[in-house]
C-alpha cells in the first residue's frame, strides 16, 4: 500500500524551491508549419499532410550550447525540453518507433545534445513527455477530445489496443530514464476525461521512473491537466500525484496549500508570446519587465516560473525571445538574491509591490514609486539591522521628521530623489532583520 513520504518529498524538492526559474523548450517538426504545436489537432490535419514536415526536418542552426548559455545568462537554473509532444514525434533515438528525429534529414539525437549542453552550463535538466500520441495507432482517435481524426468516420471502427499503447509509452519513458543520464525533472502532459491516473497505469509508471531516477521530481499531470491540482493538494497524495502543481498561462492568486495547510510546490508555465511551439505570425511577446514582475510574483507566493521558448525550424530561438531573456538576465544579475532560495514572506502584500523572503532578509520589490518616501510595511524600525538597495549594495536611509512622525508604525525609506525609481521595473530593497 503506497504511503506518501513527506520528508523524502521535502528533500527532493529543495533544489527546485531554491532555483525558482527555468526554461521550457517546445520544439519539434511542428516548427515547420509554424502554427503552434497543436496544428495537427486544430486543423484536423491528416498524417499524410503532416509527414512531409518529418521528411523535411533539418534544423541546421541547432546549437544547444548557445541555448544553454542564453538560459544561464538569463538567470535560469533549470530547463525542460519536449522529448515527445502530442504529435508523437520523438526528439530522441527511441528503439520503439521510426517516428523520431534520428530518422529525419537531421539525424541527430536532440534530447542527448540538449542534456549534455545544459548540464555543461550547470543547469538542472528535465524532459517533457506527452502522454498523448496522435501518431500511435493504438492511441484513441475517433471520439477523442483532441485527436486530429476525432470526428473522422474513417477512424470510427479501427481496432485499437490501448494497453499496447501504454506498453509503448511506458517503454519510451523507460528509455529516457535509462539511456540519458541523470534527469532532474520528468514533466508529463496531460490527463483529461477518462485518461488520468491509473488509466495511464500511473502508479506503475511513477514507480519505474523513481526507481531509475531516484531524486527526480514530477509534475502533477499524470492526474490532471494544466487546470487541476490533483491529490498532491490533499493530505494523502496518490503515488502518481507528482510533486508540484503546474498552473498554465496563469499566476495563481495565492500559493498552494494542501488540505492540512502545508504549502505545496508549484510552477507556473508561461509562454513569452501566445504559443508554446514556434508560431511565425505570433509577435505578441510579453515585455521583459512584465516577465520579471511575474517571476517575482511567483516567488512571493512560494512558486516557480517555467518560461517557454519555441525554437524555429532552423533551430534558432526567436530573436525576440533572446532579447527578452537578455534583459531578464540584466535584472537577475543585480537582483537574483531576491529570487533564489526565496519564498513567501508571511507579510501582507504591500500596495506598492511585493515581498520575497529568505531567512532573516526581506526583499521589498518596489514596483510603484511613492511620494514622501517608500513605506516598508510589516517591519518595525527596531527589528532592522540594515537596509540596502540590492542592485548596488548602497545603504538606504530611513526617513525621519515631522512628515513621517505621524506614522510611527511604518518605516519610510528614500530610494530615489526623483519621481522615478532607480529601476522602474522593480527596485529591490533588502531589509536584513536582527
Ligand atoms: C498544454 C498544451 C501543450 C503544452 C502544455 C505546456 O498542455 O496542450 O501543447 O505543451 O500545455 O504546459
Amino acid at each position: 500500500m503506497y504511503q506518501f513520504d513527506r520528508s523524502a518529498y521535502e528533500a527532493r524538492m529543495k533544489w527546485f524551491t531554491h532555483d525558482r526559474f527555468g526554461m521550457f523548450i517546445h520544439w519539434g517538426i511542428y516548427a515547420i508549419p509554424a502554427r503552434g504545436e497543436w496544428v495537427r489537432s486544430q486543423e484536423r490535419m491528416p498524417e499524410s499532410q503532416y509527414r512531409p514536415f518529418f521528411e523535411e526536418f533539418n534544423p541546421v542552426d541547432f546549437d544547444p550550447k548557445a541555448w544553454a548559455k542564453l538560459a544561464k545568462q538569463a538567470g535560469m537554473k533549470y530547463a525542460v525540453l519536449t522529448s515527445k509532444h502530442h504529435d508523437g514525434f520523438c526528439l530522441f533515438d527511441s528503439a520503439l518507433t521510426d517516428w523520431k528525429v534520428t530518422n529525419t534529414p537531421f539525424g541527430r539525437d536532440i534530447v542527448r545534445e540538449f542534456l549534455d549542453a545544459f548540464r555543461a552550463e550547470g543547469l538542472k535538466v528535465g524532459l517533457y513527455y506527452s502522454l498523448l500520441d496522435w501518431h500511435h495507432p493504438d492511441y484513441p482517435a475517433y471520439g477523442d477530445q483532441n485527436h486530429p481524426e476525432r470526428d473522422n468516420p474513417a477512424f470510427k471502427d479501427v481496432p485499437r489496443d490501448f494497453d499496447r499503447y501504454l506498453d509503448y509509452m511506458h517503454g519510451q519513458v523507460r528509455e529516457l530514464c535509462t539511456n540519458y543520464g541523470k534527469l532532474d525533472i520528468m514533466w508529463f502532459d496531460f490527463s483529461y476525461g477518462e485518461l488520468t491516473g491509473e488509466t495511464w497505469r500511473g502508479a506503475e509508471l511513477v514507480r519505474m521512473v523513481r526507481e531509475l531516477q531516484p531524486g527526480i521530481i514530477l509534475d502533477n499531470r499524470l492526474e490532471v491537466s494544466g487546470s487541476g491540482f490533483g491529490s498532491i493538494a490533499t493530505d494523502a497524495p496518490l503515488e502518481y500525484s507528482g510533486d508540484f502543481v503546474s498552473p498554465e498561462q496563469i499566476i495563481p492568486q495565492t500559493g498552494f496549500r494542501d488540505s492540512a495547510g502545508r504549502s505545496i510546490c508549484w510552477e507556473a508555465c508561461i509562454t513569452m508570446n501566445d504559443n508554446w511551439g514556434y508560431t511565425a505570425l505570433d509577435k505578441n511577446f510579453k515585455p521583459a519587465g512584465t516577465l520579471i514582475r511575474k517571476l517575482v510574483e511567483c516567488v512571493s507566493k512560494g512558486g516557480n516560473l517555467l518560461l517557454n521558448v519555441g525554437p524555429d525550424a532552423r533551430g534558432n530561438i526567436p530573436p525576440e525571445s533572446a532579447a527578452i531573456l537578455n534583459a531578464i538576465g540584466e535584472w537577475m544579475r543585480k537582483n537574483g538574491e531576491s529570487i533564489y532560495g526565496c519564498g513567501v514572506s508571511d507579510l501582507p502584500k504591500p500596495e506598492n509591490g511585493r515581498i520575497t523572503r529568505c531567512g532573516k532578509t526581506l526583499y521589498y520589490h518596489i514596483l510603484e514609486n511613492s511620494i514622501g518616501g517608500v513605506p516598508l510595511q510589516g517591519v518595525g524600525a527596531d527589528e532592522i539591522e540594515s537596509i540596502r538597495l540590492l542592485a548596488d549594495g548602497s545603504e538606504v536611509k530611513q526617513l525621519k521628521g515631522w512628515i513621517w512622525d505621524n506614522y510611527p508604525d511604518v518605516v519610510f525609506v528614500e530610494v530615489s530623489r526623483s519621481a522615478r525609481l532607480p529601476d522602474e521595473t522593480d527596485t529591490v530593497v533588502a531589509v536584513r532583520l536582527k
